[in-house]
């Protein structure tokens, strides 16, 4: 489509005082100005609620500079041409008044015009409204939608349906910023431009895949937002299934938004409805996290609350690929570690010809390492030297890649650079579809059906650990472990 090629010369982003933006969009947008990748005319536009003017935004941009950019990438220059680009437009989004004014301060957007929307989702509707009221969803406008896409399948629905009746698909641009990290992206290249892993790559090899995603923080402040939504809506919901997706997809035709999210929602399709006990509710205790003593969720919340801030699933996906081989998944508020990873576990092999000689054999695992280091470990078995009188031994041992070595040249970058930059050039492939984001909710909903069904009430875990007891039974159960 020509009009996707098009960059885009001006950006709204809703939510601008907000603390994605602080954090994440505008750190963002700095290092691709600082990088040159923004066309020199590129204007920024900020809107929120609070009454600022321009000055009064750029000074809040330039403190969130200073707190999340790192000095060496800051110049005086560099900063100043940045904040030129800025500039700020109150607006109330929840009526349609207003919007002629945010309008009139974009002006001309012939060169063309992309949003980010980094607000409540109960703001997407009414912003729809008042963007299409005041000709700011023509032909040649982007819209970038930031999570929660809803709370469930209904509200996501009918948020995707206020949407495209205004934007068509094309056009809609869902954040998932799993997606922008560089190791995520890397996992397509692991399988896909390498010869070695797919063959393997299936039930008759792998015995089972694990994925973690575990933090050290816990409410940050955000118990509004996530006190009610918890960790299967706020974590699993978006990000872990769509690792999940990129792990177990068929192979796509092409390095395309089309067939990458055609493989990616068929696994999706095929996730198998959870069953009663193949699901686990945590909740942290007081506990200590980095050595620092700290309190639980309640305590940290002040009343006592039913959200979980823990979740371990085992889920299966119905296809000829991975028949049988589970899906372990977990993630948490405060546990032992921070750290995002994937192992596949491979089965052992099919006869140990060095039985006769005692040699006990391990099964092969990988290990991609996500986050906070980067690297790729395969695990397989080596003879220790020695003259074998006895026995043979056989140890694991890793064979490793790591990317951070590697590539130690390439600076990393914040996921929402790549995100960004592609929403402005319109590339969709890193964005999520609608029938993504539904089917990943249907998969939800039914485990939230089955935890209300059955009085499902979170299970603590001491702050600190690796989540509650249930937990680590959800493996032990079918005689796997956690790796840790
Ligand atoms: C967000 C969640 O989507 O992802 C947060 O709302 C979570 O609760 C965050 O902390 C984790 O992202 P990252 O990039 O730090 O792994």
């Amino acid at each position: 489509m020509a009009e996707s090629a098009q960059r885009h010369e001006t950006i709204i982003l809703f939510g601008a005082t907000g603390d994605l933006a602080q954090r994440m969009l505008l750190p963002s947008l700095y290092a691709l100005h600082a990088d040159e990748l923004l066309a020199p005319d590129l204007r920024i536009i900020g809107t929120a609620r609070t009454g600022l003017d321009d000055a009064g935004f750029r000074e809040l941009a330039r403190a969130a500079l200073d707190e999340y950019v790192p000095a060496e990438r800051k110049t005086g220059e560099l900063l100043a041409g940045f904040l030129a680009r800025l500039s700020y437009q109150p607006l109330d989004a929840s009526t349609v008044e207003g919007f002629d004014r945010l309008a009139a301060k974009a002006g001309d957007i012939s060169g063309g015009l992309a949003i980010v929307l980094s607000t409540a989702p109960s703001l997407f509707e009414p912003t729809i409204k008042g963007l299409e009221s005041a000709g700011l969803a023509g032909a040649n406008v982007r819209i970038g939608l930031e999570k929660p896409l809803g709370i469930d399948l209904g509200s996501a629905a009918k948020i995707n349906d206020a949407v495209s009746a205004v934007f068509p698909e094309h056009r809609i641009f869902r954040i998932d910023h799993y997606l922008g990290k560089e190791t995520v992206q890397n996992l397509m290249a692991l399988r896909f431009g390498n010869m070695l892993f797919e063959p393997v790559w299936n039930s008759a090899h792998v015995d089972h895949v694990q994925i973690t995603v575990s933090e050290t923080v816990g409410l940050e402040g955000r118990a509004d937002f996530y006190n009610g939504t918890g960790a299967l809506r706020d974590m699993v919901q978006n990000h872990m299934l769509q690792l999940l997706a990129l792990i177990a997809m068929e192979p796509p035709g092409a390095f395309d938004a089309t067939a990458i999210r055609d493989e990616k929602v068929k696994v999706l399709r095929a996730l198998r409805p959870l069953r009663e006990g193949e699901s686990v509710r945590g909740k942290y205790d007081n506990g200590a996290s980095g050595g620092v003593a700290v309190a639980g969720y309640d305590t940290e919340l002040g009343a006592e609350s039913d959200t979980e801030t823990f979740v371990a699933l085992k889920a299966q996906i119905d296809n000829w690929r991975w028949q049988g081989v589970p899906f372990y998944l977990r993630t948490g508020k405060r546990m032992a570690e921070r750290r995002s990873e994937i192992v596949v576990q491979f089965k052992s092999v099919p006869h140990n010809i060095f039985e006769g000689r005692h040699g006990r054999l391990q099964a092969n695992t990988l290990i991609i390492r996500l986050q906070p280091q980067e690297y790729v470990r395969l695990l397989v078995m080596a003879k220790e030297p020695g003259l074998d009188r006895k026995k043979v031994v056989l140890r694991e041992v890793p064979l490793d890649l790591s990317l951070s070595e590697a590539f130690h040249r390439s600076r990393r970058r914040i996921a929402y650079e790549r995100l960004l930059l592609d929403l402005i050039e319109g590339d969709q492939t890193l964005f999520v579809r609608r029938d993504e984001v539904e089917a990943q909710w249907r998969w939800i909903d039914a485990i939230r059906a089955i935890w209300a069904e059955h009085g499902d009430a979170p299970k603590r875990y001491a702050a600190g650990s690796w989540g509650p007891v249930a937990g680590l039974a959800l493996t032990e159960r079918d005689g796997r472990s956690w790796h840790e």
